[in-house]
């Protein structure tokens, strides 16, 4: 039976995807900015036509939830389709705020459409990608995508879209991981209960898009310092609407905190390295090459792991 495998790198959103104006489809109140990171990434082998239709994550049955989200992108793709057998592992934290699941919804999506056979654009791809994770859609594409909000009911223009591909800006992502557990409240539930509670949220919609035009502006003219600014309003904005709902959402801790002062602090020496933070403790910090070892050294006094990443390839089969 036809079997095949694909490789993704997660993203990371630098103006964020935060809300959704419909919850089936998964189309977005916002649009939103991000750059794949490589060498961290989802490696997914699937069988299309197994003796039995199976989700494996890292060596365990898929949890429900997940198990869901892969069964409906799968469905999506081929509605008559024979079973399928999915073996995914990520060789970096799971669920855990570091963006799991937008590469491991594109390898899925990469790897079902070559078991299949199917002849799909990478645009078609990223909006089944989308179903499973929003964030997903992104990676499809290498270096710094977009995914607009889009206008159609049906969600046919919702996709991410390339702006920039990874050789465009060699900067470093460095992730500052303060705890590794995986995160209380998924993303979906965190975007519907701000929606629902917080007094905010109509403000966070309402500023988005200039964030994001700025921040592609910023992208393309390779202006760090801009860009950088707009990735931390973006990052608070998005946290205050969740502080601001009720109960209260907070994904921070304490390490979250002294990371965040660690680079302000590393900013007044003069260095040039940005915050951000997702649905998640962990902080990671955009810099440029020459900045990265002292950017690390430093996180390392605050973090219990550091990684470096760089501008990565968009998903593909391997
Ligand atoms: O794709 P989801 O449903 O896991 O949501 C991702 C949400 C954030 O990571 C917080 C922001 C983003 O744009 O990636």
């Amino acid at each position: 039976m036809p079997t095949a495998t694909a490789i993704a790198h997660p993203n990371i959103a630098v103006c964020k995807y935060w809300g959704k104006r419909d919850r089936t489809l998964n189309l977005p109140a916002v649009p939103s900015l991000s750059l794949t990171v490589a060498p961290f990434h989802s490696r997914t082998t699937l069988e299309w036509g197994s003796d039995a239709e199976e989700y494996w994550l890292n060596s365990q049955l898929a949890d429900a939830s997940t198990h869901k989200k892969i069964k409906r992108v799968l469905d999506l793709m081929d509605p008559w389709r024979p079973k399928c057998r999915v073996v995914s592992e990520n060789n970096f934290p799971t669920a855990a705020g570091l963006a799991s699941s937008s590469s491991g919804m594109a390898a899925l999506v990469v790897a079902a459409h070559a078991a299949s056979g199917q002849q799909r654009t990478t645009e078609e791809l990223s909006a089944f990608a989308r179903q499973g994770s929003g964030s997903a859609c992104r990676s499809l594409f290498g270096g710094w995508s977009e995914w607009p909000l889009g206008s159609r009911m049906d969600g046919g223009d919702s996709h991410g879209v390339p702006i920039a591909p990874p050789e465009h800006w060699d900067l470093r992502m460095v992730v500052a991981m303060v705890a590794a557990g995986p995160k209380e409240t998924s993303s979906t539930d965190g975007m519907t209960h701000c929606a629902d509670t917080s007094p905010y949220y109509t403000a966070w919609v309402a500023c988005a898009p200039a964030d994001v035009e700025q921040g592609r502006t910023a992208i393309l003219r390779r202006d760090l310092y801009s860009l950088g600014r707009i990735m931390e309003r973006s990052t608070l904005r998005m946290h205050a609407c969740m502080m601001g709902s009720d109960p209260p959402l907070c994904y921070w801790q304490a390490g979250t905190m002294a990371a965040i002062h660690m680079v302000e602090d590393l900013r007044r020496h003069g260095l040039s390295c940005y915050y951000t933070i997702d649905a998640g403790p962990n902080v990671k910090v955009l810099c440029s090459v020459s900045d990265v070892e002292v950017v690390r050294n430093h996180l390392l006094k605050v973090a219990e792991r550091v990684e470096v990443l760089s501008p990565g390839p968009g998903a593909r089969v391997v």
